[in-house]
């Protein structure tokens, strides 16, 4: 995707789209900032040409009140640290004030806009918002990759008004890492599919099975695919109304070649909290009263197996609790596998990340993808639609 390289931002205004819906912690304190450290090369990269960047960016879902649990203060703040420069917060992301600060930044200079969702237009996509929006913009920059899989006003209805549009680096790396992963992979193609419900991924496996040569499916949705198979599966959580879609999924894995392989062990216990009674069974015999909280050792070996031979590896949603030791483990052993790989790893979905980095392996596989639904609807084939409506931007211009 063209990047702002090509454009001229000397002295000009330039309205960066970024996602900063991060984690903030009760003493107001920004949790993980992975997403904000990664469009600094972009606003770095916009200050150099002597643009002024206004930031602008949702938090979490406030429903177009002003509420100040989901104010930008603290990502401002967090922000001026990593740049080791002041960025003042706008009371607003619109508005007259609002577009007299913009006017007198001098280049180089940053502002963050307050909360966008603080405006339920935002949301509808309303074109008297976007025009508010575009006001504040001789250029409009996409920097936000993980939530480009919304036409709200800021990511979609602006790029039809603002004359000037391109990619962050951020994006152009999100999109680039997918493509060469998903489309132009180096094979075979392995994808891990985890997480909690089969009924939230039957597009994306649909979907993989024109591109991958292995799947591995694990997370509490494997429950699901053993109970098609015969295995009783204990207590643990399964989708009964979906026993039939994972059968349909695993007979059109195998009418398209895709080998699939699913945990053959398991870590089971009465509950997450009660969880002192740990043991590891094959997945045939899991006891009644039992739940499956992660896969077993030998689930593990057979997987690393797998991937040994893999030239690229896609992995999207955790393989057990990983949040509740010790049923991190069977997440975490293959985090450190992927990390010591020398295949491409592109790692997406918030959970993922999570799980990569408390690992300690976010820096070791290839990509951590800053998207969670955006990257989920990549994977199952969606144009994002900001990401489209960039493009026609793009063009335009
Ligand atoms: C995300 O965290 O996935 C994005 O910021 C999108 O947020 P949303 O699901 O509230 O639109």
């Amino acid at each position: 995707m063209k990047t702002f390289d090509s454009l001229d931002l000397e002295g000009k205004r330039v309205f960066v789209r970024v996602d900063f819906n991060v984690p903030v912690t009760k003493e107001g304190q920004v949790g993980d900032d992975l997403r904000i450290r990664a469009v600094l090369p972009t606003i770095r990269g916009i200050m150099e040409k002597g643009g002024r960047v206004a930031l602008a960016s949702h938090l979490g879902r406030p429903k177009g009140k002003v509420a100040p649990e989901f104010s930008l203060k603290p990502v401002a703040e967090h922000l001026s640290h990593l740049l080791g420069m002041a960025v003042p917060l706008a009371p607003d992301c619109v508005g007259d004030a609002v577009e007299k600060m913009v006017a007198t930044m001098k280049n180089g200079e940053v502002l963050m806009l307050e909360n966008l969702r603080f405006h339920a237009e935002e949301e509808k996509n309303d074109r008297s918002f976007s025009e508010e929006l575009a006001r504040l913009a001789d250029a409009y920059v996409n920097d936000a990759f993980a939530v480009s899989h919304r036409a709200h006003a800021s990511v979609h209805g602006i790029t039809e008004i603002v004359k000037y549009c391109a990619a962050g680096y951020q994006l152009e790396k999100e999109i680039r890492y997918f493509k060469q992963a998903m489309e132009e992979p180096k094979r075979p193609l392995a994808i891990i599919v985890g997480g909690a419900k089969v009924s939230t991924k039957i597009g994306v496996l649909e979907n993989l099975f024109s591109r991958a040569d292995y799947l591995i499916i694990a997370g509490a949705m494997a429950n699901t695919f053993l109970k098609t198979q015969g295995k009783s599966v204990g207590r643990s959580l399964v989708e009964d109304d979906h026993i039939e879609t994972a059968a349909r999924l695993l007979k059109t894995a195998n009418e398209k070649g895709v080998k699939v392989y699913l945990p053959v062990d398991a870590m089971v216990a009465p509950s997450l909290t009660v969880c002192g009674d740990v043991q590891q069974v094959p997945v045939d015999h899991v006891p009644a009263d039992m739940q499956i909280l992660d896969v077993g050792s030998k689930t593990v070996e057979l997987f690393k197996s797998v991937l040994r031979s893999c030239g690229t590896i896609v992995w999207n949603g955790p393989l057990g609790a990983f949040e509740t030791p010790p049923f991190h483990k069977g997440t975490f052993a293959i985090a450190e596998f992927l990390g010591n790989l020398k295949a491409l790893t592109v790692i997406g979905g918030g959970d993922s990340a999570a799980a990569v980095k408390l690992a300690g392996m976010d820096e070791k596989v290839s990509y951590v993808s800053t998207g969670g639904g955006a990257f989920l609807e990549m994977m199952e084939g969606k144009t994002l639609p900001g990401i489209a409506a960039l493009e026609e931007c793009i063009k335009r211009g």
